[in-house]
């Protein structure tokens, strides 16, 4: 089929020739809201660009027809179906024949790009010869292969730093980070950061120019020398040693070590980023961290039950929370009133969320936008018009009841009224409402604009349409929704707790502080538990833990009470197990080897604590459990969530049981397995292994 100029009609992209004799290449995926790249699209572009071969044309322009965005990277769940890495490197090296033959092209190639440009989408734009982005906030070009455990593939780790050297360069690949349009024009990436009424006209004098893109880096040719690039490669390795460890994320490693050995001399550097990226790509770590992908896509389609369109937030209580959550809502275009009983606490807020507003928006009509949606409320007359009023005053259960009864009142009928309550169950607040299935629980994490989950909480009657909105909601401030069930800790914290508890028993026995800090990070965690417990707070883990005991069966433990007794409450009081300096914390080093004893100890109650969970039906599946505690607790995302680790044990649930009751008959009964290692509800729980 042709279509009106002669040319072959597409699939998935559509070429049009103008008057100009400037052709115009659409990337509109089939059957998909966004533009990814997989096998079909790919092989499509293939066919394109052979027949741009002998072309009269002047220049190729590529854009998206899609409102989305330009293209959002490699189609990910092609990923899943990989066996080999024979079988991925050759999946890749066809990828890469195809951006060669784009490069290759005897006319300008220029890729027009409007929001997201990233992974594959921002190698096919490198393979242009000139790049112009849109100057938006939604534009965001990167290569954040990285996060899924593998590497640019398509020419991403050779062109980059031919393109903008290899400081630059590496800062982009190894991070993985995003760049505005501004940004990556500062950066040399694309040519051009203009805005969208002037794109088409800039695209079109591309099109026309001869010369081709000046070389820009002079200083670059030197460390490109080999001598320059090992010493390098020291660096980078350092840095990336102070974030990660090679032993669990090794991928930007690899890029660390092609660029060193192979530099960007093209054809031995291609054929070792795809050989490379071919083992990555069937590791564990890579398979889980897609996995991870996958269940943040998961939480975020069970927020799609209904079209809520939130407007207006009202938040009560200005403290650690609620100060935060209005701040976050303001940043995330919500109209905000603030209320709290003590005016000073809600100034303190604004200029918490001033410093959040300078830091994540940088431009000045920006920071001046939001500010304008955040309005201190001292009276409440934001109650009637909001569409979700969100309640974290101090914790307690008298307090929160007369709140609630007057805001039914005032509220709009279809409002959301919800509680970020830490520990009292949502009943017990409900019982005073007229109609307590109304409330839910819309649970932050401290601190909010870092943690990205949120559980929204229900109780067994709560109406199913409050929780849809909530979940709604919780998607629409670009949090990842978690819908748990009301009961002590909810899933987080009641699984986050035996792993304390573990910790503050280990430092009673003798063991250091960095030491159980040093297994719990060398087992993945981002944090140990015992800088955890400081950063938290000792007086609100000595809280969390009073509430939780009943349900853990635990004990108090008496360190903590001292140190809260003494007030030596962690961070925020400058000394709790560890001394802090200017808000750093002071660490004893240890170099003793930790035991792997001490990391088993504090992992195994995590986990049988999360077969307990899972056993009472706290969230509804294991997917579910493994996203909660992976993006609420930092569960180390390589290992897939302590569901799907438990399952990808050698020997399964077997293995992990006989450790339970090893370290029980060692430790004491709390290693007791819990009974649903053995109700089965484990194994048809089995996690999805996306
Ligand atoms: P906070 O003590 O920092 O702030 C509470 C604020 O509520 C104070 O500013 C106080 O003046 C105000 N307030 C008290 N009664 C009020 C009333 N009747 N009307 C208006 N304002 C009133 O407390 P924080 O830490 O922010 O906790 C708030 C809620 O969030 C609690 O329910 C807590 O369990 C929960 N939460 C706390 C977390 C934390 O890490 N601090 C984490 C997650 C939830």
């Amino acid at each position: 089929m042709t279509n009106d100029q002669g040319l072959k009609k597409y699939e998935h992209w559509s070429l049009t020739q103008d008057e100009d004799n400037i052709l115009w290449l659409l990337f509109d995926r089939k059957d998909s809201s966004t533009n990814s790249l997989n096998e079909a699209t790919i092989r499509e572009l293939d066919d394109i660009l052979n027949n741009l071969a002998n072309t009269s044309a002047k220049a190729v322009i590529i854009r998206s027809a899609k409102k989305t965005g330009f293209i959002v990277g490699a189609d990910i769940s092609q990923f899943k179906t990989l066996k080999t890495a024979e079988e991925a490197t050759a999946l890749i090296r066809q990828g890469q024949a195809v951006f060669d033959k784009l490069a290759a092209l005897p006319i300008t190639t220029i890729a027009v790009i409007e929001g997201f440009c990233l992974g594959g989408g921002l190698e096919l734009a490198l393979a242009c010869r000139y790049r112009l982005a849109e100057d938006s906030t939604k534009t965001k070009l990167g290569l954040p292969e990285v996060k899924l455990g593998i590497h640019p593939g398509w020419g991403g780790t050779v062109r980059l730093p031919a393109l903008v050297g290899p400081l630059k360069a590496m800062d982009i690949i190894l991070t993985g980070r995003n760049l505005s349009a501004k940004t990556a024009k500062k950066l040399g990436v694309v040519d051009e950061a203009l805005p969208k009424r002037v794109i088409e006209k800039a695209a079109r004098e591309y099109a026309n120019r001869k010369e081709r893109r000046k070389s820009s880096f002079s200083t670059n040719q030197l460390l490109e020398t080999l001598p320059a690039r090992l010493a390098l490669g020291k660096v980078f390795k350092r840095q990336l040693d102070q974030k990660i460890s090679e032993k669990h994320y090794p991928s930007p490693y690899r890029v660390v070590d092609n660029w060193v050995k192979y530099d960007t001399k093209h054809k031995v550097a291609m054929e070792q980023e795809a050989i490379s990226i071919g083992k990555l790509l069937v590791s564990d770590t890579a398979r889980n961290l897609v996995r991870v992908f996958f269940l943040q896509d998961q939480l975020k389609n069970l927020a799609k039950a209904s079209d809520f369109k939130p407007k207006h937030v009202h938040v009560i209580g200005a403290g650690v929370m609620g100060g935060d959550i209005a701040a976050w809502c303001a940043l995330r275009g919500m109209t905000v009133t603030l209320q709290d009983q003590a005016p000073k606490l809600i100034g303190n807020a604004i200029k918490r969320a001033n410093e959040l507003a300078t830091k994540q928006l940088k431009e000045k009509y920006l920071i001046e936008a939001m500010m304008d949606r955040l309005q201190p409320d001292p009276k409440g007359y934001g109650i009637p018009h909001a569409d979700v009023i969100i309640e974290a005053i101090t914790e307690k259960l008298t307090a929160k009841q007369g709140l609630f009864s007057e805001l039914e009142k005032q509220a709009k009928p279809d409002a959301i009224l919800a509680t970020n309550t830490s520990t009292i169950p949502l009943e017990e607040i409900g019982s005073v409402l007229k109609d307590p299935n109304r409330l839910v629980g819309i649970h932050f994490f401290n601190p909010v604009a870092k943690m990205p989950l949120v559980e929204v909480v229900h109780a067994p009657n709560t109406h199913k349409q409050f929780i849809d909105k909530a979940m709604a909601f919780v998607k629409k401030i670009d949090k990842l929704p978690l819908p748990v069930k009301s009961s002590p800790g909810f899933l987080v914290n009641r699984i986050l707790m035996p792993y304390m508890l573990e910790a503050v028993t280990l430092l009673e026995e003798g063991i250091s502080g960095p030491a159980i800090d040093k297994a719990a990070v060398d087992y993945g965690m981002p944090m140990g538990p015992i800088e955890l417990a400081d950063t938290v707070g000792l007086d609100i883990c000595l809280a969390a833990i009073q509430e939780l005991s009943g349900v853990l069966g635990a004990k108090v433990p008496a360190k903590l009470q001292e140190y809260v007794a003494r007030g030596e409450l962690g961070r925020k009081t400058g000394k709790g197990f560890y001394t802090y300096k200017n808000g750093k914390v002071v660490k004893p080093k240890t170099t003793a080897t930790v035991s792997e004893d001490i990391s088993n100890r504090l992992i195994l109650r995590l986990l049988n604590e999360s077969v307990a969970c899972l056993r009472e039906g706290i969230v509804e599946n294991a997917d579910l459990l493994d996203a909660g505690c992976i993006f609420g607790i930092g569960f180390p995302p390589f290992r897939g969530g302590p569901i799907h680790y438990i399952h990808s044990q050698a020997q399964g649930n077997e293995n992990v049981i006989d450790l339970l009751q090893t370290f029980k008959t060692r430790y004491g009964d709390r290693f007791t397995p819990d009974q649903g290692w053995a109700s089965g509800k484990l194994q048809e729980g089995a996690s999805s292994g996306q």
